[in-house]
Parts: C-alpha cells; sequence; structure tokens
C-alpha cells in the first residue's frame, strides 16, 4: 500500500501563523488520525502561539535536541578522514552569554507548554548540556536523571590531545517541584533483564540504514528515542520536539502509539521527516530501525 497524503476541505493546522523573517510557519505535513503534526517554524515563535491557545500546557512529555553551538572552526573525524566540524548555520555560536539566553528562552517556553506532571528530556554534548543545566535550575525545573548516552566505536580523537569523545548526556525533568512525573519503572527493569536500569545507556549511533532517507548531521539512534518514550509516556501521549530536525522522536512516539507535534527550521530536514513518516505509514519498519520491531 502506498502513503498518500489525505486530501481535507480545510486544511485547518494545530496553529496558524503567519510567515516571519525566520520561517514559514506552516503545517507541513499532518496524519490526524495517527497523530501527526509536523511544523516548518522557528520553534520560539511556534511556542508563543502554543502558549496563545494553550496557556496551561498541552504536551505531556517534550524531547528537545538543540544546537550544540560547536561548528565553529574544529576538526573532527568522519569515514577514518580529518574534517571541519561544520553541522549548520544553525549550530554556530554567538558566545556563552547569547547561547544561554537562547537556551533560557526557548526553555521557559517548552516549561509553560508541560502539562503539569509532564516531562521534559534534553539532550547535548559539553558544549551546552551545563548552560541547559543551569537554566532549568533557573526555572525551578526538578531535575529527575541525568543520563549518560554511551557511543559504542566512537571516532578517534585525531588531535591525541583529549580523551576520546564517546558520550552525550541527556538531562531528563519534571515541569517543577510539584509534578508528579510518570516513570514506567517495570517496563525498563523488563528491558534491563529483570535488574535496575542504570543511568548509562550503551546505544548504538544511527546506522545507514537509518539515514537513507536523507542525513541529518546530528540525527539521533531512533532505539534512543524509543527507550525515553517507553520510560515517560502512555499510549494516546502527545509528545513534543521543537528541534525535531528529521523527526526521530516522531518516528519513535507515532511507532509506540503516541501523538506527535514537531517544529524544524530547515525545509530539508523537513523533507527527510516526511519520507520517514511515509515510512511509517506504510509500515516498512526495517530501514526505520525500531529496536523494538526487531524484538
Ligand atoms: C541537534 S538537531 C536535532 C536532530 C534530531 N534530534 C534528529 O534526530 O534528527 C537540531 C535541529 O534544530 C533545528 N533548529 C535550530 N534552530 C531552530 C529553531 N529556532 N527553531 C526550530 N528548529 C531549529 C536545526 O535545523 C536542526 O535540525
Amino acid at each position: 500500500m502506498k502513503y498518500e497524503m489525505p486530501e481535507y476541505d480545510t486544511l485547518m493546522p494545530l496553529v496558524v501563523m503567519e510567515k516571519s523573517a525566520f520561517s514559514s510557519n506552516r503545517c507541513v505535513f499532518r496524519d490526524d488520525e495517527r497523530g501527526i503534526w509536523l511544523y516548518q517554524a522557528n520553534c520560539l515563535e511556534f511556542m508563543d502561539k502554543l502558549i496563545e491557545n494553550y496557556p496551561d500546557g498541552k504536551f505531556d512529555m517534550i524531547f528537545a535536541d538543540p544546537p550544540y553551538f560547536l561548528s565553529n572552526g574544529g576538526i573532527s573525524c568522519h569515514a577514518g578522514k580529518m574534517v571541519k566540524v561544520d553541522k549548520g548555520k544553525w549550530d554556530k555560536s554567538r558566545g556563552t552569554e547569547l547561547n544561554h539566553e537562547f537556551n533560557l528562552s526557548w526553555l521557559s517556553r517548552c516549561q509553560q507548554l508541560l502539562n503539569p506532571h509532564g516531562t521534559i528530556w534534553v539532550s547535548g554534548t559539553h558544549h551546552v548540556i551545563h548552560s541547559i543545566g543551569y537554566a532549568m535550575q533557573q526555572l525551578k525545573m526538578k531535575i529527575l536523571n541525568d543520563i549518560t548516552w554511551e557511543k559504542p566505536n566512537p571516532p578517534p580523537n585525531l588531535s591525541c590531545r583529549y580523551f576520546t569523545h564517546s558520550t552525550e548526556t541527556i538531562i531528563w525533568a519534571a515541569k517543577n517541584e510539584k509534578s508528579k512525573h510518570a516513570f514506567n519503572y517495570k517496563d525498563m527493569r523488563k528491558e534491563n533483564g529483570g535488574k535496575q536500569m542504570k543511568t548509562v545507556w550503551n546505544i548504538k549511533p544511527p546506522t545507514i540504514k537509518e539515514k537513507s532517507f536523507g542525513k541529518h548531521p546530528t540525527q539521533k539512534p531512533v532505539g534512543l528515542l524509543e527507550r525515553i518514550i517507553l520510560a515517560s509516556t502512555d499510549p494516546g501521549d502527545l509528545v513534543f520536539d521543537p528541534f525535531a530536525g528529521s523527526s526521530t522522536t516522531g518516528v519513535a512516539a507515532v511507532y509506540h502509539g503516541r501523538k506527535f507535534v514537531g517544529c524544524e527550521l530547515e525545509k530539508d530536514f523537513i523533507a527527510i521527516s516526511k519520507n520517514r513518516f511515509k515510512q511509517l505509514i506504510n509500515e516498512d519498519l526495517q530501514t526505520l530501525n525500531l529496536m523494538s520491531a526487531e524484538k
């Protein structure tokens, strides 16, 4: 069965927004039946619009993988070769203060958009994660855990002046101190062979198969997002990703019966997301590399 975009009499997206200097601010993919709404928009403007409509919160869970601010002319190793770190314009640092201001402004909007017992997960390297943790404390969020995502077989450090970078941190936090957050403890213990799951997760980076819809420079492995979604949401919950990229969060959420709202600035990444959603809807799970589908 080939997926066809449904025809709507009135294409009435979740929020209607004006075009801005930053983006076209429009709904670019939707499937009301399964619960997929993807917007091409600047997430700050998008969330402001959502807050107007839902001042008391809307989302059960938010996963955010914000710019790392590391594309500033450093070097790295890709496929055995020395390459410049340049993930895109969106990843350039604007200096410590402005980067932190940006983190504070999108995080405060996310906090407002969380339901009272909702949680947020934010991933990042050392370039950004300390600012995120500090901003969460400034906003009086309740930090629940910091997960270390350990990557097996990371690329070597070519300068030989540092340890090999092989982890990312993911901070998990609740809206505020009063939140009674959801945690599917038993499911996680079962996944970990009957033992309590620890905060160090060894998960492979995305495979070539997972990138067959086009390359996103910082795509997350779908298995990582599956674990996050299964740990902290229930079927039917509404998940949001303000920096959706190639929509890894959306693929994992929708596969597990959750609903998804995504927001992404760049049209090339929107194109990858659309292809991944079509693949998911057509139930071609092989290329999506969903870990749970293999079990
Ligand atoms: C680290 S990547 C996210 C990758 C994603 N987790 C995935 O698996 O594909 C960050 C994304 O945020 C987007 N972005 C940066 N600034 C944005 C903004 N203000 N609003 C919306 N998206 C933005 C970038 O284009 C990039 O795709």
